[in-house]
């Protein structure tokens, strides 16, 4: 929780905005060898405690942009900053150490290594970023708690439901109190009751823990419960309104932006 005894290299500004984006490109060759400019001039600034949606076409660079944020790749050109320190100069290691300790992400498919428990997947980002194994675990439990699996600590993910399973990403993703959690349609895989149980906890976090968050998502019920919900529409951000987005009436599990 104590964000003052970080080692250096992953140490960032606490006043600064927790994620921003400028002037971000991101271009592709495609399988005849002409460029793909998926990416042309994302701008984007997360305020602390704020989420934001992110929706649009399918194939419009959406999960490019949260790789790109999440620090997974680097731009063609322009700069991503967390807690306003810019990524592009980062040598790996520093890379490697600003994801491990501020950066929390969360996929469609929960990438839970299948070998090790609940609880163990929840340490080891911990355990990675230099934390004794009690200390860990003390975090993994806490965590697993806010979650409602206590009582699944030592289970497999094979002996865990969908459900289950992404709220032990979500668990995994704040194991070092990051300062953004990126997700990219945490909820896609799951039924309506798991995705809007999903939901819930996401919110509930951001209260207790104040993380911001940037959510990909197609799911109108997710974005509309954000602060803003921003369309990826040829290769920039747009502001979508939430007013645009409804106001609770629609069908659930109600898909826009694809
Ligand atoms: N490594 C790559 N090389 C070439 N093209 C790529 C590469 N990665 C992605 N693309 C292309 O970039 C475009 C954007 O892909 P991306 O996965 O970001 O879309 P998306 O908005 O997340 O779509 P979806 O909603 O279907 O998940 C796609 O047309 C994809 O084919
Ligand atoms: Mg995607």
């Amino acid at each position: 929780m104590n964000r003052t005894d970080m080692p250096p290299t992953g140490a960032v500004g606490q006043e600064s905005a927790p994620m921003e984006a400028r002037g971000l490109r991101k271009h592709f060759l495609s399988g005849d060898g002409s460029e793909l400019r998926i990416l042309r001039g994302v701008e984007l600034r997360v305020a602390p405690g704020e989420v934001v949606a992110i929706i649009g076409a399918s194939g419009v660079g959406k999960s490019t942009l949260l790789h790109l944020l999440g620090a997974l790749d680097r731009p063609t050109e322009g700069e991503v900053l967390v807690g306003g320190k810019s990524l592009s100069e980062m040598d790996p290691e520093s890379l490697a150490a600003i994801r491990n300790q501020h950066i929390g992400m969360v996929f469609q498919f929960h990438h839970l290594l299948r070998d090790f428990s609940a609880l163990e997947n929840v340490a080891l980002p911990r355990r990675i970023g230099g934390a004794s194994e009690d200390d860990a675990k003390d975090r993994a439990r806490t965590l697993l708690d806010s979650v409602g699996l206590s009582h699944r600590l030592d289970h497999l993910p094979t002996q865990l439901s969908g459900g289950e399973q992404q709220r032990v990403a979500v668990a995994r993703a704040l194991a070092n109190d990051p300062l953004v959690l990126l997700a990219d349609e945490p909820s896609g895989n799951l039924d309506a009751a798991a995705s809007d149980e999903l939901h819930e906890l996401l919110f509930r976090l951001r209260e207790e823990e104040g993380t911001s968050m940037v959510l990909v998502t197609h799911n109108l019920e997710l974005a509309r419960q954000s602060d803003r919900i921003l369309e990826l529409r040829d290769g920039v951000l747009h502001d979508y309104g939430l007013s645009q987005a409804g106001s609770g009436t629609g069908p659930e599990g109600e898909e826009i932006g694809g």
